[in-house]
């Protein structure tokens, strides 16, 4: 039995796909990756297929490891391994080669969310050396009942990210941060009140996420994400809204004052000095 890496960009995008779906099959919520889903995960977490790495065992594929890139900094996307070859030590093996070739990269830190429920997956990133950096948190909430009383001034989501990155916190998770926001195109809506932003999945759907909360620095503390959450709630209503785990847990007041309810399954936050 001999495993071995070999970069993802040489595999056609349906087989990554599949390699993904079936390495995250039994997880913790139902993952199906279609082409179009891994290609929205490229374009949106800046994934390198050449950075990459399938997983073989004796030359047939068992596993991926996505790895996203941002100047000195990567970040483990996804890993999943198939049912039949977990817990024999793969997912350690290919986690201390995806290190070993980030540093030769020349890279500085890499950066990982897991969930915290999932045991394998926080045994293995802590062995391999990752630290905890926060708690990741999410919510959800049916059909919020809210009479309109502002009106919410819609804004390029492009514009939004910029406002994130100068503004948001320096570590966001980097699904939040003003470079993966960047990425959204409508359908996805952007939307302020005064000092505070948010951006949302296509509110045309029943179900709607909330991608992006931010009240600017010097307005913060005066209520402004309440006032924008409700807004939202009562200008589309009839809609299951959606947070999914990957706020900071220190973001979670926002969401509790307009009534959402935390979600079972919360996140790890983890990093790597390289
Ligand atoms: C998480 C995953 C990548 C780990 O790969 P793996 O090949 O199973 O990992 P290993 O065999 O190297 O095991 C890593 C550690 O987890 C432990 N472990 C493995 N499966 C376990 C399980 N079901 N329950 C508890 N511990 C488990 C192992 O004993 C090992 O710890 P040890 O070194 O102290 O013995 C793999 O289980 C998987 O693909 N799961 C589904 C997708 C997923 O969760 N991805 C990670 C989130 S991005």
């Amino acid at each position: 039995m001999t495993n071995s890496l070999t970069p993802a960009s040489d595999f056609p995008i349906s087989q990554l796909a599949d390699l993904l779906t079936r390495g995250f099959e039994d997880y913790f919520v139902p993952i199906h990756i279609d082409e179009s889903v891994f290609l929205t995960m490229l374009r949106r977490d800046s994934i390198d297929l050449t950075a990459s790495r399938v997983i073989l065992k004796d030359g047939e594929p068992i596993g991926i490891g996505l790895i996203a890139r941002r100047g000195w900094t990567s970040r483990l996307a996804a890993m999943g391994i198939v049912v039949n070859a977990r817990n024999g030590g793969v997912g350690t093996w290919a986690m201390e080669k995806l290190i070993e070739e980030a540093k030769a990269r020349g890279e500085k830190q890499m950066l990982l969310e897991v969930i915290e429920q999932n045991t394998a997956g926080v045994k293995l990133y802590e062995k391999v050396g990752f630290q905890k950096v926060r708690r990741l948190v999410g919510y959800k909430i049916e059909n919020p009942q809210v009479e309109v009383r502002h009106q919410l001034e819609e804004m390029d989501i492009y514009e939004l990210a910029r406002i994130v990155t100068r503004h948001g916190f320096s570590d966001l998770p980097w699904q939040l941060t003003g470079a993966t926001l960047a990425q959204y195109t409508p359908p996805a809506r952007a939307f302020r009140i005064n000092e505070a932003y948010c951006l949302i999945s296509d509110p045309s759907s029943a179900d709607v996420a909330i991608s992006s909360v931010l009240v600017k620095t010097r307005s913060r503390g005066a209520g402004l994400s309440r006032v924008l959450l409700r807004a939202l709630f009562a200008n589309f209503p009839n809609k299951t809204w959606h947070v999914s785990a990957i706020y900071p847990e220190e973001m979670a007041f926002i969401f509790e004052q307009v009534g959402m309810k935390r979600e079972d399954i919360s996140q790890w936050q983890m990093s790597l000095m390289l």
